[in-house]
């Protein structure tokens, strides 16, 4: 059988020329889920897809897929892809590498005119970030049947701005139905982490995927005068901000090598130098790949929020608003990468993802695996964040074969 080679080159400028839109000026992007440069970059995709002869369908939750048929209509396709958006000080290769890799496999089929048994696919899923609208992976999570599709449209930003708006507003709120057979799932991905760099091995074959706990905390005092209010009767519910962040730190170190705790937005009403703060909201992320561990986690955080409350003299509202299980992927098509990895001759480990994927929720209704490549420094959710030529090729041809071997030639 004759092999079928990406182009490397072509990828590289689909994901330099994808990366202007929403360019930011330290090198970055910043394409926060279902703005107008979303909108655009969904729109550049789109086109991009037909012009490679794919039928593009999009689903409610705004979800698009991009299908290159195969000799049996009747077989549900072997797909591939991520996402389009971006966190606030994103990079170029978050997310959007898995989406045109999975382009890059289409065009590579194309042009070596072969044609596969199972149709392929490429998706991009909505909101993978969960930056603009809580929680990350919400639109492949409805696909999975995780969550339903009006939880997932009525989820809102800060300003109160729904999901379900905003996707009627961009011309993305598709009439297909969400959740589909998949005959197998892939998807590529930087590792977002140190591990494939420091050991210079190309390929992460990944097994499983950590848990994550997210939570809404706010914390309500008594807003009074900086000058004349003495020490004793604050309550300063920026201090017990204060006090819980250190302690969400503190829960980090106590459960290392794996766990991963990170409160990322904080907001201070009313924000003014010289009144003490009545209400604190923020937000925590909690991490790691053993159930038990995280769960006892969870235990450490409501402790240190009850302590924090009691000690200040504050109202507090602990909310979990979300929890996504480790995941293991399939087997079997963990070794599909696996074995395409070592065809092609790439060095590669066996690597657990730190980070969330949409590849976690639609392994619950298809067989899943990931694909990693090594980004430098191991550095992600950043606008430095970045990859080789050399890595982001591997990792789209590994992509292809692992494919291949599940939609058949
Ligand atoms: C998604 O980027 C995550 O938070 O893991
Ligand atoms: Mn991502
Ligand atoms: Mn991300």
């Amino acid at each position: 059988m004759t092999e079928i080679r990406i182009d490397g080159a072509r990828l590289w400028k689909s994901l330099m020329d994808m990366a202007k839109i929403g360019a930011t000026d330290k090198g970055g992007v910043c394409r926060l889920a279902l703005t107008d440069v979303d909108k655009a970059a969904r729109d550049l995709f789109v086109k991009w897809c037909e012009e490679a002869g794919c039928e593009v369908t999009v689903d409610r939750m705004g979800n698009i897929f991009g299908r290159r048929a195969g000799r049996d209509p009747s077989s549900p396709p072997v797909m591939t892809g991520s996402h389009i958006d971006s966190q606030p000080t994103g990079g170029k290769f978050d997310g959007i590498y898995g989406v045109l890799a999975g382009l890059e496999v289409i065009r590579a089929l194309n042009d070596a005119g072969v044609s596969t048994n199972a149709p392929i696919e490429v998706s991009a899923w909505t909101n993978e970030e969960g930056s603009r609208f809580a929680p990350a992976m919400v639109a492949s999570g409805v696909f999975a049947g995780v969550f339903d599709l009006d939880y997932g449209l009525g989820r809102k930003d800060l300003d109160g701005k729904t999901i379900g708006e905003e996707l009627a507003r961009i011309g993305y709120a598709g009439d297909a139905p969400v959740g589909k057979p998949v005959r197998a799932f892939f998807e590529a991905h930087i590792e977002q982490g140190p591990i494939l760099e420091a050991e210079q091995t190309t390929i992460g074959v990944v097994t499983h995927a950590q848990g994550q706990r997210w939570y809404e905390c706010t914390f309500t005092g008594q807003e009074a005068h900086a000058g004349p209010t003495p020490m004793r009767t604050r309550r300063d519910a920026l201090v017990g901000a204060a006090r819980v962040i250190d302690a969400v730190n503190r829960i980090g170190h106590a459960n290392a090598p794996l766990a991963c705790a990170t409160v990322g937005l904080v907001q201070v009403f009313p924000n003014s130098r010289n009144t003490i703060p009545g209400r604190v909201f923020f937000t925590v992320d909690l991490r790691h790949p053993d159930d038990a561990t995280l769960r006892a986690m969870d235990a450490e955080l409501r402790a240190a929020v009850a302590k924090t409350s009691e000690e200040i003299g504050l109202q507090s509202a602990l909310e979990e608003i979300w929890y996504s299980p480790p995941v293991p992927f399939d087997v079997e098509c963990v070794a599909a990468v696996r074995r395409a990895a070592e065809r092609l001759g790439y060095s590669h480990r066996d690597i657990v993802s730190g980070a969330g994927h949409d590849a976690c929720y639609v392994a619950r209704v298809a067989p899943t695996a990931m694909v990693f490549i090594p980004c430098e420094g191991g550095i992600s959710h950043n606008e430095i964040e970045s990859a080789t030529p050399e890595h982001v090729a591997a990792g789209c041809q590994v992509l292809l074969e692992a494919m291949l071997e599940r939609a058949g030639r």
